[in-house]
This record gives C-alpha cells, sequence and structure tokens, in this order.
C-alpha cells in the first residue's frame, strides 16, 4: 500500500474530534513556548489553529475545505513572511509530538503523523542556524 492511502486513513481513524483534539493540544503550547510565541501572531491564534485543523484534515483524507478557504496550499511560501530557523522548526515538531501523545492515537497513527510533521517543518526551514 502506498503511503498516499495510508494517510488518508487517517481522517477515517481519527476523524474531525482527532484533528481538533491535535491542534487544540497545540496551540495550548504556542503561547507558553519562548520561541513559538514569538513567531505566531499572538493575536490570531485561533485563526492559526482553524487553518492548521483544516489543513491538517484535508491533507490526512478528510473533506477539502482547507483549499476552499484559502485555495492552494503553497505551505513554504505561506511560511516566507515569518523566519524559520532550526530552533523554530525543532519547537514546533517538539510541541506537536507532546500534542500528539497527549491525543493517545495509537502507535500507527502516531507514526505517519510524525514522519509527516519531521519532513514537513524542516521544509518550511527558511533562515541558516
Ligand atoms: C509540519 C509542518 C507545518 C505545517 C503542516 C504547517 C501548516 C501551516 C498552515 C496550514 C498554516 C496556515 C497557512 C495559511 O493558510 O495562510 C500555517 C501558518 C503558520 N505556520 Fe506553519 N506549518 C508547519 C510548520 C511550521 C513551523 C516549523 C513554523 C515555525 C515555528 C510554523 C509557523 C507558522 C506561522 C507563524 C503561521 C502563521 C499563522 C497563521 O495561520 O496565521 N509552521 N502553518
Amino acid at each position: 500500500m502506498s503511503d498516499f492511502h495510508l494517510d488518508d486513513r487517517i481522517y477515517k481513524v481519527i476523524g474531525e474530534d482527532g484533528f481538533d483534539r491535535l491542534c487544540a493540544g497545540f496551540f495550548r503550547r504556542v503561547p507558553v513556548d519562548d520561541v513559538l510565541n514569538t513567531i505566531y501572531p499572538m493575536d490570531d491564534l485561533v485563526g492559526a489553529e482553524h487553518r492548521l485543523r483544516e489543513f491538517l484534515v484535508q491533507r490526512f483524507g478528510g473533506p477539502h475545505r482547507y483549499s476552499e478557504e484559502r485555495g492552494e496550499p503553497r505551505l513554504r511560501a505561506r511560511h516566507m513572511p515569518f523566519v524559520i530557523d532550526k530552533l523554530a522548526r525543532d519547537r514546533w515538531v517538539q510541541r506537536m509530538e507532546e500534542a500528539m501523545i497527549e491525543c493517545e492515537f495509537g502507535g500507527p497513527i502516531n507514526q505517519v503523523l510524525r514522519a509527516f510533521f519531521d519532513s514537513a517543518a524542516t521544509f518550511m526551514i527558511n533562515k541558516d542556524g
């Protein structure tokens, strides 16, 4: 089975509620992380949470509401206004990992999500150091 199909099944298993809980857990951590809270727009964390959630739902086999609202993801380009170095990338992945563990999705789900976050977050790095 290709990764594509495996990824698609995540939505069927964890549903809207799973992505809700995952993103809520992540964005609960953003304001208290001393790196992430200098990068994220503190006046629109509710909006940021919504955009990430809708993207992940779409990416992992759910409805394509993200693209209906925002168009093509073009995530690397959309992250260019923010300075993302390796430290910021690592914090992002760490906070998402904590949120994921809190959700107790189970090993196979975590493995697929972790592999995606790990490589996608590296792709967002746009500054050395
Ligand atoms: C797995 C990696 C990542 C994914 C899937 C992801 C996904 C997204 C998505 C879907 C948006 C909304 C884009 C839009 O529609 O405008 C967004 C915005 C943003 N991301 Fe990421 N991101 C990732 C990594 C990172 C990293 C490493 C950082 C830096 C620490 C970061 C910081 C931000 C910021 C500051 C925004 C703007 C918040 C907003 O939507 O208002 N992201 N990200």
